[in-house]
Order: C-alpha cells, then structure tokens, then sequence
C-alpha cells in the first residue's frame, strides 16, 4: 500500500534535501489526477475565488466553499497531503475564531490547514488543537488591497521583515511556509534559515518546494503568469474538443450507432 504524506514527512524530506510538489486542486477528478502523478501535496487554494468562481480577488471565499471542494479533493486523492487554505474572515478576528474554523476544515478531509500573514498566536493555538498549520508570507492574496494590487514583496529593506514573519511562523509551530511572490534571493535565504519547509509561488529555485495553481500550469487560465509555466495547453484542447462535438451533433453525425441502443 502506498504510504500517504503528512505534515511531519514533507519536513523529513527537507531534512532529506528532497523537492516537495504542491500543486492546486479543487475537485475529485483533478484531485486523482494530481496523485496519479506523484505530487506530495494538494492545496485546496482559496486560490478558487479566482479560478473556479472567477472573482478578482480570494476575499469573497467563504469557509463552507473551503469546506465543499475540500471535500470533493479527499474524494479523489489518497497518498498527497491535503491541506485547506482557511479563508479570508475565518481567522483574522481573534485566535478562537482560527481553531473554530480550522476544526471546520479538518472535517471535511483536510490534513492541514494553511493561513495568510503574520499570526504566530493563530498558528501555536491551531497546532495545540492537533491541526497541522502551513503559514503564507511574501505577497499575500487575502491582503490585496493592503498591498495596493499584485506586487512583489520584500525588495529592499522589506526583506528583513519577510526573513522575522517566517522566523515566527516557525517558533509558532507551522510545519511549512509558502513564499510567494518574492525575490529569489531572499527566498533562499528564508529556506536556508529555516528547518521547515519553503514552498515556493513566484518565488525562484531557492525554495524546499514548489506549489502552483492547477489552471496556470495546465493552460485554463487565459491570462499568462510570469511565475508559472504552462506545462499543456489542456483549454485549446477541450475547446477543439467542444467545436467538433458542435459541429457534428449540428451537423447529424453525432450521435452514430455506436453511441446508441
Ligand atoms: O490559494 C492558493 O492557491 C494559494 C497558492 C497561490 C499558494 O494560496
């Protein structure tokens, strides 16, 4: 039986000096696919604002939306580590409402929660209540308009800052942090600092690991990324695959006798 990852095993494998692959998913199919092809973990990303919903922002997500496509996720992938973003107002107010809300994700079928920013108290109190918790600096996207839009974090002296959130993060408890969005070299040096795990969006080959989102790399998302690479056109070949479904059922060649009884 193959043995399923877990927060404590992506650490050994930084020990290991292993590369660990996240990748985004948001449903069953997409979910069986992503272990069918080895990667140690899925997010479920609040990432799904954007890409599945089509908001411009992750703000309108909500913890029952976390909660359905964790769920969908569990149904289709059992090795990789799944771990739920808690979205924006599920953790901000107060440490109770973050474990509140994290215990929500976990029931659905998360093995570990991620959050966004500078909450080492939300972190230590999520793992005292036995929830692996990953922690999110660089540019964060719950933060958009703080930041004032999509912007590269700690250039210049705003390195040091990055370099003591992620200092906390780890003190706290957090089992990885994702870095995204920043200078490569910084990156590397927070990996280098760090015993945990650095998974990387945007953020150079420095890092422990890297995570991109499931449309970016797969050519769903209209509008190319500069930090991802687009490893198949899949849209180009589903709308083929929708034209000549049109054409022929327009035209009277679909269905044939082979589809019918
Ligand atoms: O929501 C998400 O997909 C994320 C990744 C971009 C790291 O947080």
């Amino acid at each position: 039986m193959r043995k399923s990852v877990t927060a404590p095993s992506l650490v050994e494998m930084k020990a290991r000096n292993e590369k660990i692959v996240f990748v985004t998913a948001y449903d069953v199919g997409a979910a069986r696919l992503a272990d069918e092809a080895g990667v140690d973990a899925i997010l479920v990303g609040d990432s799904l604002g954007n890409v599945i919903v089509g908001d411009p922002t992750t703000l309108g997500v909500s913890l029952a939306m976390m909660e359905h496509h964790i769920r969908c996720v569990r149904n289709g992938a059992s090795r990789p580590l799944i771990v739920g973003d808690l979205p924006f107002g599920s953790y901000g107010a107060s440490v109770e409402q973050g474990v509140e809300s994290g215990f929500r994700l976990m029931k659905a079928g998360a093995g570990a929660v991620k959050l966004e920013g500078d909450y080492p108290e939300v972190v230590k109190a999520l793992v005292k209540a036995g929830i692996p918790t990953m922690g999110h600096i660089g540019f964060t996207p719950q933060s958009v308009h703080k930041f004032g839009g999509f912007r590269v974090q700690g250039r210049g002296e705003g390195g040091a800052e990055q370099v003591e959130m992620a200092l906390r993060l780890q003190d706290a408890g957090a089992f990885s942090i994702v870095l995204e969005l920043m200078p490569s070299d910084l990156a590397q040096q927070i990996s280098e600092r760090l015993t945990i795990p650095t998974i990387g969006i945007g953020a150079g080959p420095g890092c422990d690991g890297q995570v991109q989102v499931w449309h970016d790399l797969l050519g769903l998302d209209p509008q190319p990324r500069k930090h991802a690479k687009r490893y198949a056109e899949v849209g180009s070949i589903i709308r083929d695959a929708l034209t000549q479904y049109v054409e022929e059922t327009r035209q009277g060649t679909f269905p044939t006798g082979d589809q019918s009884f």
